[in-house]
Formats: structure tokens, sequence, C-alpha cells
């Protein structure tokens, strides 16, 4: 089944169940959603207490009036397993089911997101719930998607099936206790296991096993989503299959997952207004959805994001004019196939009684919030071709040609490590500055696994702060440079091996000879200090690391310029060096975000990478081009004005002509047709 089929979606979080005493409500409902353009909700997330009130007494009076009633209204339905959150008869009756903390005490039953993911009952539980659903709606003419779970995540369980389920992972993974020994370096400090059962992940000394038990957690989290998602595939082998990512930050390794679903889909809570600066917000928000695309280079869904303030976020501010329909265009132009909101109507208990919806407590459509998603539904019916040109394969659709690499495994690795810098490795912030550099330039950019990604896709690809390099990748991106690409690599690159080894012999590990240099050591840089470097006549500021590397071939054009006394002035900051028919770049410290810009911008040209317009992109404004339409967005509180040169365009969201100059309006949108 093709979700796309219809246009682009525009939807949410539809709980019907909280508002099954009033009729009068559900009945304004269905008017209001056909008033904001609304075609599909997710229901059922949170409510199997609902849909199965004890151990097989099932309910679905409800479920089967809200199908009957949103298809009469003309919207579709993305139906989501209940396994999110879990009724208090299961844990009260199976306490296996709650998770347990390393000292052993299961956790009380409550909250949401909660449950062991080897817990035998959980796992039968939720199979018998998600047969019961896929027999009854699976062949409903509304059901187009199956949402399974919700943002799951991976915090840890300790209980004894866990624990004996690491030990089994882990007796695959090495074979023999002494290849574990010799992975996890347990001769430092006598940590040498001589039994399975001596392993207990919470010493966060023993790094090699802390990375394991996270890699763990992850898998077993990908394998719980396996077996909740067997009956759906059984019985509804044609209706695909997402669950909802939300920041990657939660101990999964998004990467592996995305391979196991149809359709990737994401929560996006970006804190407009919060700082001030909403460009900084942008290009965080504009990362993750290009990450949602790269993990299949397919359109994604942003299953949720809020359509005001949220309840959760510290200081949530409520959107100014024009950014809700900048937000959701902003996904739109990255590659979502929608724009969907936690959630239709705000709840009146809870603990999110305070985030807002569609729909809010004074209950009707004259709201400011509803006025922005009629605008966001209406601008969405106008887009719908894009979602069909891009399942064609657009061949004018901006495809990237460059990407940064981000990967879990190395953030987890990372920060196990006690560097000696260990305060703001920030590796995610780092990877979103490098992207940034693209992301201004209005250069098409993914954002990639080193393990999973085809990096011949690429012309230049970027591996910033890839502290943990596996050999494989290593000798992935020695290929890749020989074959006439481009590789950039950063401080803090290919110190440690997939099992948290420190390479021997100099570092980039296993690489020295394609980038022509060797660290000898990393200073720490700390905050008072002004290390700077020179480049093309130009000073640039370094901060938090910087390597003292030897040159092994690689020239270097940029070279530390002070101060006198610093160990580092006269010593290389960026070298390069042919490697094959390709070259290596390699950036010594942490730099600044007007560097970076430079510094891409002169590689972009040199490659042959070029930005998707050719006029100049004012600070604050950002260009994507997706299905041949270039998505132009002011991210900045002031009107901005953009020169297009020659270029006659249309834009698409108010039919007009646009000639010469594009005045935006604060957070104002266009999107350009020629
Ligand atoms: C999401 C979650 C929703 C709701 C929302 C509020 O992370 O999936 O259920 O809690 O946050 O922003």
């Amino acid at each position: 089944m093709n979700i796309f089929d219809a246009g682009l979606l525009h939807g949410a979080d539809y709980n019907y169940e909280q508002w099954l005493d009033r009729p009068d409500i559900l009945d304004l409902d269905l008017a209001y959603m056909k008033e904001a353009g609304i075609n599909v909700l997710s229901v059922g997330v949170f409510s199997w207490s609902l849909l199965e009130s004890a151990e097989g007494v099932y309910h679905f009076d409800w479920l089967d009036e809200c199908f009957e009633r949103l298809h009469g209204n003309g919207q579709r339905i993305i139906l989501a397993t209940p396994s999110g959150s879990k009724p208090a008869w299961l844990s009260e009756k199976y306490p296996e089911v709650c998770r347990m903390n390393a000292d052993g005490q299961r956790q009380r039953h409550g909250g949401r997101h909660n449950h062991c993911r080897t817990s035998a009952k959980y796992r039968e539980a939720c199979a018998r719930i998600n047969t019961k659903l896929a027999e009854r709606y699976g062949t409903h003419p509304a059901l187009i998607l199956w949402h399974v779970s919700n943002e799951y995540n991976g915090m840890p369980c300790y209980c004894p099936q866990c624990l004996s389920a690491f030990r089994n992972w882990l007796k695959k993974r090495y074979m023999s206790l002494d290849a574990l020994n010799a992975a996890w370096y347990t001769s430092f400090w006598s940590h040498r296991f001589t039994s399975w059962e001596q392993i207990f992940p919470d010493d966060a000394s023993i790094h090699g096993m802390m990375l394991d038990w996270q890699r763990f957690t992850s898998d077993a989290t990908i394998d719980f989503f396996l077996a909740e998602s067997a009956p759906l595939r059984r019985i509804t082998p044609d209706i695909p299959i997402t669950t909802n990512f939300h920041l990657p930050d939660i101990g999964l390794d998004c990467h592996k997952f995305a391979r196991h679903v149809d359709i990737v889909s994401w929560d996006n809570y970006p804190e407009w207004h919060r700082y001030g600066d909403d460009a900084e917000v942008a290009v965080k928000a504009a990362f993750f959805h290009d990450l949602q695309r790269s993990y299949k280079n397919q359109p994604f869904l942003m299953m949720e994001s809020s359509p005001g303030a949220t309840s959760w976020q510290g200081v949530s501010k409520k959107k100014k004019a024009g950014m809700h329909l900048l937000s959701s265009i902003q996904a739109v132009a990255h590659g979502s196939g929608s724009a969907q909101y936690f959630q239709w109507r705000q709840s009146r208990g809870g603990a999110e009684k305070f985030h807002d919806a569609v729909i809010t407590h004074i209950g009707d459509n004259k709201t400011r919030i509803f006025r922005d998603v009629v605008e966001m539904g209406v601008a969405l019916q106008k887009l719908g071709g894009i979602a069909a040109i891009d399942n064609e394969a657009d061949p004018d659709g901006g495809e990237a040609r460059a990407a940064v690499v981000y990967d879990f495994e190395n953030g987890w690795a990372l920060n196990n490590a006690q560097l000696p810098r260990s305060v703001e490795k920030n590796y995610q912030q780092e990877c979103i500055a490098h992207y940034s550099a693209f992301w201004r330039a209005g250069v098409p950019c993914d954002v990639i696994s080193p393990e999973y990604a085809d990096f011949a896709r690429y012309q230049l690809v970027v591996f910033p702060m890839l502290y943990m390099l596996t050999e494989e990748t290593a000798e992935k991106i020695r290929r890749y440079v020989r074959q006439r690409k481009s590789a950039v690599a950063t401080y803090l690159t290919g110190i440690v091996n997939g099992n948290d080894l420190c390479y021997l012999g100099g570092t980039p590990g296993g690489l020295t000879d394609v980038f022509g240099i060797a660290v000898e050591e990393t200073d720490s840089i700390a905050d008072y200090e002004n290390l700077e470097f020179t480049l093309d006549g130009q000073t640039w500021r370094a901060s938090h690391y910087a390597d003292r590397i030897r040159l092994l071939g690689a020239d270097a054009p940029g070279v530390f310029c002070g101060p006198q006394s610093d160990p580092q002035t006269g010593l290389p900051a960026i070298t390069t060096h042919r490697y094959g028919e390709g070259s290596a770049y390699y950036i010594c410290a942490r730099t600044e975000a007007a560097f970076l810009d430079r510094f891409y911008r002169r590689l972009c040209e040199k490659h042959g990478l070029s930005p998707c317009v050719l006029w100049d992109i004012p600070a604050g404004v950002s260009v994507q081009k997706r299905g041949g339409a270039v998505f132009v967005m002011n991210f900045n509180s002031r009107e901005t004005r953009i020169s297009l040169g020659e270029d006659a365009c249309r834009d698409l969201l108010n039919g007009k002509t646009v000639c010469g100059t594009l005045a935006l309006p604060p957070y104002g949108a266009a999107i350009l047709k020629k």
C-alpha cells in the first residue's frame, strides 16, 4: 500500500476514548476535522486498559465506532498497538512485565514506556491484543498504517530475564570468556570474568561492557518490536508498519531499527522562540528531519508535532505568527509526507492536560491554533503532488551528494569515555555544527550511518568526532576516498575500534595513510584560552580539543598561530592529502561556524556540489529542494528579502508570481516553482 497515494497527510493523534462520555464533542470533532483538512488520525496509542479490561476481556465497540465515524467522515486511520502503556491488571498479575532497576527493585506500575522487553508474559499479552486488532481492523478500508507502540526507548531493565538474555547475547558475540575478557580489556583493575554469571552491566568503569549493554538494550528493543509486529505482518501483510522515533539520544540505534520498519516516522518538537535565535533551532530540526529521510532514503512521516506549545520542555513558547506553517513546511521540505500533531483535542486531565492541541480547552474552532492548522491543511493540499513525484524518484528532487555521519553507538562510546576534556564533548552538537554549514549554503546534505550507508552515493562525506571507528568502517572510508571522493575527519576520530579498544600506532586508526597524518596526542583547550589558526590568510578560533599531529605526506594549509606560548603554535591545524583518486581532509580542533562555512564552501566548489539555488541565501533563511519545487523558509523574526535574480517563479502557497525579489515576512515561507 502506498500511503501517499492521495497526497500528503495531515493528521493527529486522536484519543477518542477520552471523550466517550461526550457525544456532543465527538460530533463536533468530525466537523472540525473536515474544516482543518485533517485526512488521517492515529488512534488507540494508549488505549489498552479500555480495549482489554481484564485478561482476555475485550471491548472493541468504541473503537469500531471510531473507525466507522472517521471513515464516514472521509478520514483514514493509522492504528496504534497499545504496548506503550500497560494496563494495571497486567502488572498486578504478572509483575515481570515491569522493569527492574540495578538494585533489583521492580518499578511500580504507572507512567508509560517502561515495560520489560524480554518478559515472555508481556510479549504474549502484546501478541494477543495485536492479533485481535489485526483480525478486527486489518481489512477495514480506512486503515493505512500500523503505528507499533510509541516512542520506544533504551532505558535499561536489570531483571533476571534481561540479564540472562544479555549474557546469551554476549555468548553469541564473543563465543568464549577469553574473547570477551580481551575485548573488554579486563586486565585493567583486575576485572577479569571467569563465569558468565559474574557479568552485571552497571559498572561504568568497564567501557566495553557498558557499550555492549547499550547495544544489547537497543537490539532487545528491536527484537521486542519484531515480536509485537509479527501478528500484524502475518495477518495484514499489505499494511505497512512504522514506529514513531523521537529525538535520537534515547539509547536506540535508530539506523539499525529503521531497517525493520516500512516507513520511518518521528516526533518533532523544536523549541521555537526559546533561545531568541530560531535559526539555531531550525538547523537542529533540519538535521533530525534529514536523519529520518536518510535512514531509508525515503519520505518519512512527521507523526507528531505540537500545534502550539508543549508542557514538558521547561519553557515552551506559543508559536508566533507564521511559525506553525513554517515549521510544518520545513518537515515537508526535508522529506516528510505529513504534518501530524499531538494531539487532536487537548486532554481534560492527565499528565499532559496543559499541552496544546488542535482543539484546546476552550473547545471551538475560533482559536489562533486552529486557524494555523487550517492554513497548514490548505498548504498540504496544494503540495499533494510532491509526494507523488517523490515516489517516482524525481530526477530534480535535490538529492544530496554530501553527507554527515552521525552514529548512535559512537555517541554511547564517547559518552562513556573519560577524556582529558570530558566536559562539553557535545557529539551531537558537533555533527549539527558541520551539517549547519551545508544548511546555510543551501547544499542538500544527508545524515548517515557509517555502517549501513552506501558512501558511493556521495561526493563528500564528513566524519565529525567519529571516535569509535570500526575496522570495517575504516576500510569503507579507504575504498571511498580511493574512488575520487572526499572525506573530512576531525579531532577525536578513529580513537577506538568497535570494542572500544584504543588504536595503537597513531590515529585516525587504520587510516593514517589515507589522511597522510598521525595524531600523536590531543590537548584539551580550556575555556579561557584563545588558540588560533590561520588558513588562507584568515585567522580562526580553535576550542575544546586540539590535536598534535605528524605529517605523513599530507599538506598543511592551516597552521596554529598562537598564542606563542601554546605548544600547538606552528603545528598543522588543517591538512589535506591525496589518496588514490580522492582527497582526505583533517580538521585538528573544534572550530567556529564561520570557519566551517568557509571550509565547506571551498570544498563544495571544488567537488561540484552546488547549492540548490543560484541566489545568495541570507542568514536565517533555509532553502531546500523537493519534487522540483524550491522551499524558501525565513526563520528570522524580521522580514527578509531575497534576490532571485532573473528567475520568475510561482509561489505554490499563494499562487502569486514572484519576480526579482522575494520578501518573506517574519517566519514566512514560499514554495517556488519555475
Ligand atoms: C510525545 C509522545 C506523545 C505526547 C507528546 C507530547 O513524545 O509520543 O504521547 O506525550 O510527546 O509532546
